[in-house]
């Protein structure tokens, strides 16, 4: 589903990822952990096709086909999509009206007509149902005034809707109340299917209860330098970090 061959990206000139290979099939989820600063967050920016990065080598492919040159907006027509560790707020956008624009955008790109209105309303309903949602929130400007975890759950709230090949979760976790960080897991776990895969970036163990995760990868330096199963992640919580870069040396 998604492939990430040899990639290196730099901001400003100075490089941040060195060199990342990364293969994610359909069915699969991946967690990414790894010090701040690692370089996570710009990974997951690169796939979503931000702009800020300068990719000077290697390839991204989703469903085998090359991806690296497409707009933010083509990758989102695909089937990418990236919940932020810091959601923009868009005042005078209802939540309602930025998604009903979000699907009948991607809608259109995929050659197909737009949702009709009461289906959209359907789809809305039961999505917001299925992350416990207020109803108060679809009808509130996109983000202004949220809380953090309400942004968070917000996101995920858009990722039920659009319904991705795949869903990247930048820190979904940070911030979210033992509730909802139950609640937006288990969103996610609905979502998952045969034909999706998620990649999750957190630095605590304890979402991966939730979301279990296939495999796990630790990025250091703009490099994966370790990848396991659902037991590194554990063994990184026990450990922290060091004993991988002794391990390296
Ligand atoms: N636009 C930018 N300008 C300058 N430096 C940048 C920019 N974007 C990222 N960096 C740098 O790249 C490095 C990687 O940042 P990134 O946000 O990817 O880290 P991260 O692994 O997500 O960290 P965290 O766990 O703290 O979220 C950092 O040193 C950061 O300062
Ligand atoms: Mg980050």
């Amino acid at each position: 589903m998604l492939q990430i061959k040899n990639l290196h990206a730099s901001v400003e000139d100075k490089e941040i990822l060195k060199g990342i290979n990364l293969e994610i099939k359909a069915g699969e989820v991946h967690a990414i952990m790894g010090p701040n600063g690692a370089g996570k967050s710009t990974l997951s920016s690169i796939i979503a096709g931000n702009e800020n990065y300068e990719v000077s080598q290697g390839e991204i492919f989703l469903d085998g086909e090359e991806i690296s040159e497409f707009a933010p907006e083509e990758r989102a027509h695909k089937g990418v999509f990236l919940s932020f560790q810091y959601p923009v707020e868009i005042p005078g956008v209802s939540v309602t009206n930025f998604i009903k624009t979000a699907i009948n955008e991607s809608r259109k790109a995929n050659g197909k007509e737009e949702m009709p209105a009461n289906e959209m309303l359907k789809l809305i309903r039961e999505k917001a149902e299925l992350l416990e949602m207020d109803r108060k929130f679809l009808s509130r400007s996109l983000n202004e005034g949220f809380s953090g975890g309400e942004k968070k759950r917000n996101e995920i709230f858009q990722m039920a809707m659009l319904e991705p090949k795949i869903a990247i979760l930048d820190e979904t976790d940070s911030g979210l109340d033992i509730d909802a960080l139950r609640i937006v897991a288990n969103g996610v776990n609905k979502l998952k299917n045969e034909n999706n895969a998620v990649l999750v970036i957190t630095h605590y163990q304890r979402l991966l209860d939730y979301i279990v995760p296939d495999f796990v990868h630790v990025l250091m330096d703009g490099k994966i330098v370790k990848s396991g199963t659902a037991a590194l992640a554990l063994e990184l919580e026990e450990k922290g970090y060091d004993w991988i870069k002794n391990e390296l040396n």
